[in-house]
């Protein structure tokens, strides 16, 4: 059986392409997530692609996908820094996790360094814009189908 993968954005990620695109670049939600279905097509991947700007349905997303998907690339954008709550919910799932960032938060603003899921996530890609998307697809692959782990 194909093995799915949830994409996760969290808060202000919908409106990528025109929220400060000198850092996040011009490519929009929509586009990611066309570009996403190409690429886990071309690497034998089902996608779902999901967004919300709210703390408690990221928390109801990650429970979902951990109890029905093979895998969660998860982008909690500002949460990273502050949220427990997504940190527990990431914690209570048995499925990889891999942690995505289209900056690299921790050449940012200091309070960006703060990260509550780096240690319960199991993989993570940082500051390659959109490409870690390409990137975090093919990690999750080789995780999810049991692939070398160096
Ligand atoms: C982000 C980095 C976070 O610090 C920030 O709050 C975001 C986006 C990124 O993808 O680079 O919203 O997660």
């Amino acid at each position: 059986m194909t093995p799915r993968v949830v994409v996760i954005g969290g808060p202000n990620l919908g409106r990528l392409g025109r929220r400060e695109p000198e850092i996040y670049g011009q490519t929009t939600w929509p586009e990611l997530e066309s570009l996403c279905l190409g690429w886990a097509r071309d690497c034998g991947l089902d996608l779902d692609f999901l967004q919300s700007d709210i703390e408690g349905e990221l928390v109801g997303m990650i429970g979902e996908a951990g109890d029905s998907a093979d895998g969660i690339i998860l982008n909690a954008a500002a949460y990273t820094h502050t949220s427990v709550a997504i940190r527990d919910a990431v914690a209570a799932v048995d499925i990889p996790i891999v942690e995505i960032h289209l900056t690299n938060p921790d050449a940012r603003e200091s309070f960006r360094r703060n990260n509550l899921l780096a240690d319960v996530v199991t993989a993570g890609i940082r500051g390659f814009g959109v490409e870690g998307y390409r990137l975090a697809l093919l990690g999750i692959r080789s995780l999810v189908t049991g692939g070398p782990k160096g």
